[in-house]
């Protein structure tokens, strides 16, 4: 019997890699950029599996040209909106993703980006490198105080919930939003449950760990920004489409809001001429939150075995839609 086929969008650890061809022929894609839409097209046509990214879009198109026999569909990231889910689920396909394992690296980025905005520490390094570090000054360098602040957690899901705990450690107020509330991690951890709005007129730090969905495409946008305090600090490790960047732009220029950090930008890369990068006051990084060595080795390990148990017709460790074994 020859082996399933599967395609790889991108380079994954080699492990994970090895892993597959216990199993599989396996194709990966080996450009440092995606394949362009119709490689892609043509590259999963006849694939058992597909173990794809963020920057893949996964539509009915794209099952389309992998044929009826595709069996399963592995992401490697915890979020999935570039995947029409749906349509897979009415093919019976499983999708899968790798949450959990990126959950505490992920905060722990989120914290970085915080830092870093309170403090100026990217715009404070390039000082040091480009020599505007020509004496300490008293009024050079001034950030916002983290210890003792209210931090808003928008979207208290298993990051949200680990950036919260963190502030502990910083003897910080911690509210949040959700369409759920999670009474357990109040008792637990001190957090207050609040509607969006306070939040964003109380907090001083506000995360965002929303999924993209209609919902929440935009949600900080003009009006949101306009409810923020003026010493506030926007961070964003979720998905770019979160945040309207130009009302973001505007905030960060007028004063509006202090700062912002982003892990995320819409569109992906940020074009070079995106107003957003002439503001000393808006640190940007490129969707890394995840990036770290045991993380990505995580996360390149649970979606080659998502993918194996696809193939064989076994439940996936972590499957988006389960109501496909039903
Ligand atoms: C990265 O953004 C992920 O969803 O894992």
């Amino acid at each position: 019997m020859p082996k399933p086929r599967v395609f790889v969008s991108r380079q994954i650890f080699d492990e994970a890699v090895s892993l597959l061809q216990t199993e599989a022929d396996v194709e990966v894609w080996e450009d440092e950029l995606p394949p362009p839409r119709d490689t892609l097209l043509e590259k999963v046509n006849g694939v058992d599996g597909l173990l794809c990214l963020l920057t893949d879009k996964v539509d009915g198109e794209l099952m389309d040209a992998a044929g009826p026999q595709l069996k399963v569909i592995s992401q490697i990231a915890v979020g999935f909106d570039n995947i029409d889910v749906p349509e897979a689920t009415r093919r019976g396909i499983p999708v899968g993703n790798t949450p959990e394992v990126l959950t505490q690296t992920t905060a722990d980025a989120t914290w970085a980006l915080m830092m870093a905005a309170a403090r100026k520490i990217v715009d404070g390094s390039a000082a040091a490198h480009d020599g505007r570090w020509r004496t300490w000054h008293p009024l050079h360098y001034l950030g916002q105080d983290v210890y003792g602040a209210t931090l808003g957690v928008l979207g208290l899901g298993r990051i949200g919930l680990e950036v919260a705990k963190r502030a502990s450690g910083f003897d910080m107020k911690v509210l949040y939003s959700d369409i759920f509330r999670n009474e357990a991690a109040e008792k637990e951890h001190g957090l207050r449950y609040v509607d969006q709005d306070t939040l964003l007129r109380e907090s001083d730090f506000v995360s965002i760990h929303t999924v993209l969905n209609d919902e929440t495409y935009h949600l900080i946008g003009e009006k949101a920004l306009a409810k923020m305090k003026s010493n506030a600090v926007l961070v964003n490790a979720s998905r770019g489409p979160v945040v309207d960047p130009k009302a973001l732009y505007e905030a960060l220029k007028s004063g509006q809001i202090w700062a912002a950090a982003l892990d995320v930008t819409e569109p992906e890369p940020i074009p070079l001429d995106d107003p957003l990068l002439t503001l000393d006051n808006c640190v940007i990084v490129p969707h890394i939150a995840s990036a770290t060595y045991a993380t990505r080795g995580e996360m390149s390990r649970l979606s080659a075995q998502n993918v194996l148990n696809g193939l064989k017709g076994d439940r996936l460790v972590t499957c988006v839609n389960p109501e496909v074994y039903d």
